[in-house]
């Protein structure tokens, strides 16, 4: 999630920075010598680690924002001696200022080393917003924010929304589950783990493979790296093997503990790895640096119990047989799932920079264009209009339709959001939060979509946020301008990752954390979060999703939500669908959701519903801005452009 510094003049040629890193690689520093007198393999480790946080759970983590710079990053096991790595840098980043994001450079210098090395490279998505702090890390761990809100109870084994299984590493653990060189308990640990940030069988091997093409392992002897950045933050991980000037670096360096290359060319691509793994017996042993490792007898190379894994899956090992003897079935795979690995956090093509982009993939569900001629909104307006007249009970479904078609959005990793208007295709239509959200569909389509059949001017997904916009100026008197351009999506794919995270909301501080998650990654801020929940909600809707009812079924949009909340007695009960709900005890019809309850029992929240309970001009003023960024938040031009910018935001009130 990138939330801070808009660069002042953002470069959109690479080459001249690719020309100094190819320069940089191979002259080596005495401060951190370079291992075979290439930097590519270091740099591809911390490129690979910079975007290996991402996960796809809540779209956390990635290279946007380098925040691999700040704690708990920088300070984490598995980043030991990556400072190094940045240090070496730091020139390239004070050449070229804030026309180059650390993000940026991060990532170029990982992909550079590829090319240099003889790899294979898509290209380079160009763009990425460096953030300011580590805050967005928080939750990756290690944290009291991480452990709140996706805890671990046994280091090794976590789970989702974890992108690890280890908090404080990458992925897993190398040295095997828990650190056993089991193999076997380890594939089921790399799939999952890999599984968390969006990859499949193939990219996962053709990765970790093609990865460890390059380089080595630092464990030169058993006395470890030293204390860590957070710990030691003048010397961070001075490496304790050797003495004297070389103390601690080139063949005395401890990062991991494991100590050798992969392959006997770590400054040369190819597919040696894989045939090494396949060609060989391999047994393990406890390495210089104390660790188990793997050794094959008379060879000098070595593997880590999590590459061994790779032998002992079925599906894994057919792979490591085709990547063996095939390297363009490996440059194919490695340069597409590198490509991905370090550019999913960047959300859709429309948001990369620069030379080298690569057309859109798959990954980054491609939208058609928006096509020349669109609709005249004046007559589809008319056409809404003369449909509300026959039905106005349909206002409130039109915001309603219009609300959920949008708030998938996260700015963590740009996902989501109406353009496509994937709500009308599972998984999406299916949520419990979009049940009769097909009807509404439906009902456009026939008064409004089927008289532009055929002509591709008037979208789903311009007709959904339209409409809602309509909708909202029948129940409040509210004009806001809109932004048309929005194209369709032909399937669902892609919202599997956005669906609403389900947690136990019986527990009100469970509640809590959750709603106040949610919020930090739609990328509103809380008045605009809690604005918004004030949105018409017919009861209709409501039991759609099982609830017994809403709070409301009036037309108008007015600050009677926030009233509610504070003046009610709210009473906890079961719906008779198995939903967790509040019903008033003065006024027995009225019901409100655990996740509505949140805005009273979190301190901010509060202070807000306050001031919109005693205050229905602020309210009518601050919803119709927080509604425009959600329904165009998607609509990106560039990294922090939107195509809608020149729409204003702020809204006439009738
Ligand atoms: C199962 C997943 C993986 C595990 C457990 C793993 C583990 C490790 C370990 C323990 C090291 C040694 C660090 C040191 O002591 O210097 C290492 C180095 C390295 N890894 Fe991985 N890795 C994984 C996947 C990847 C991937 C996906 C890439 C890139 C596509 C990659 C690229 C590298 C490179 C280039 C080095 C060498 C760094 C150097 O020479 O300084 N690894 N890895």
């Amino acid at each position: 999630m990138a939330v801070a510094s808009v660069l002042s003049a953002r470069m959109t040629d690479f080459t001249p920075v690719e020309n100094d890193l190819k320069a940089l690689f191979t002259h080596s520093k005495a401060f951190w010598p370079a291992d075979n007198g290439h930097y590519g393999p270091l740099f591809v480790r911390l490129a690979w680690h910079c975007a290996g946080s991402y996960r796809t759970s809540d779209g956390r983590g990635g290279c946007d924002g380098a925040r691999q710079r700040f704690d708990p990053e920088r300070s984490w096991d598995d980043n030991t001696n990556l400072d190094k790595a940045r240090n070496l840098l730091q020139p390239l980043k004070i050449k070229y200022g804030d026309a180059l994001s650390w993000g940026d450079l991060i990532i170029l210098a990982g992909t550079t080393a590829i090319e240099d090395m003889g790899g294979p490279v898509l290209g380079f998505c160009g763009g990425r917003i460096d953030d300011l702090d580590g805050y967005h890390s928080i939750k990756l761990g290690p944290s009291t924010e991480q452990q709140e809100i996706a805890p671990c109870p046994v280091n090794g084994e976590c789970m989702s929304p974890l992108g690890t299984t280890t908090v404080g590493l990458i992925y897993l653990n190398p040295e095997g589950p828990m650190g056993n060189p089991d193999p076997l308990g380890s594939f089921p640990q790399v799939r999952d783990a890999f599984n968390r940030m969006a990859m499949n069988d193939s990219e996962t091997v053709a990765l970790i493979g093609g990865g460890h093409a390059f380089g080595k392992t630092h464990g030169a002897c058993p006395l470890g790296p030293g204390p860590s950045p957070n710990q030691q933050p003048d010397d961070p991980w001075p490496g304790n093997c050797g003495s004297g000037a070389m103390k601690g670096k080139g063949p005395n360096a401890f990062t991991a503990g494991f100590e050798g290359s992969w392959t006997t060319t770590p400054t040369k691509w190819g597919n040696e790895y894989f045939q090494n793994l396949h060609n060989y017996e391999w047994t393990s042993h406890v390495g210089p640096g104390g660790r188990h490792q793997w050794q094959s007898q008379g060879r000098d190379t070595m593997m880590l119990t999590s590459d061994i894994s790779l032998t002992k899956d079925p599906a894994f090992w057919a792979l490591v047989t085709e990547y063996a003897s095939d390297l363009d079935a490996l440059n194919n795979a490695f340069s597409h799932a590198w490509y991905k690995l370090v550019t999913r956090d960047m959300g859709p093509v429309t948001r990369c920079i620069g030379n080298n982009v690569p057309p859109a993939q798959d990954f980054q569900y491609p939208l058609p264009p928006t096509p020349s001629k669109l609709a005249d909104f004046h007559a589809v307006e008319k056409l809404i209009n003369s449909a509300l007249e026959k039905d106005p009970s349909m206002v409130s479904f039109l915001v309603h339709l219009s609300y959920q078609c949008s708030a998938t959005f996260r700015q963590t990793d740009y996902q989501g959001g109406c353009n496509g208007a994937r709500i009308r295709f599972p998984p999406e239509s299916t949520w419990s939060v979009n049940q009769g959200t097909d009807k509404i569909i439906e009902w456009l389509d026939v008064n409004v979509k089927q008289a532009y059949k055929g002509s591709g001017a008037l979208s789903f997904s311009d007709l959904i946020t339209f409409a809602g916009q309509i909708g909202l100026q029948h129940t409040s008197g509210v004009l806001l301008e809109f932004c048309s351009g929005r194209t369709d999506a032909t399937d669902g794919v892609g919202s599997e990752f956005l669906a609403p995270r389900e947690f136990d909301d019986s527990n009100v501080s469970v509640t809590l954390l959750n709603v106040r998650d949610r919020q930090e990654i739609s990328g509103l801020f809380a008045r605009e979060w809690v604005v918004l929940q004030a949105r018409l909600r017919p009861s209709a809707v409501q039991q759609a999703q099982g609830y017994s009812g809403s709070w409301s079924d009036s037309t108008m949009l007015s600050n009677r939500f926030f009233k509610l909340l504070l003046l009610e007695t709210w009473k906890p009960q079961v719906s008779p669908a198995g939903k967790n709900e509040f019903v008033s005890l003065e006024h027995p019809g009225i019901y409100m959701t655990p996740q509505d309850l949140a805005l009273i029992y979190d301190a901010e929240y509060l202070s807000i519903v306050q001031e919109f309970a005693s205050d229905n001009q602020a309210f009518v003023d601050e919803f119709p801005a927080a509604w425009t960024k959600i329904t165009n938040a998607d609509r990106f031009d560039g990294p922090d452009g939107n195509a809608c910018e020149a729409v204003r935001t702020d809204s006439q009130i009738q």
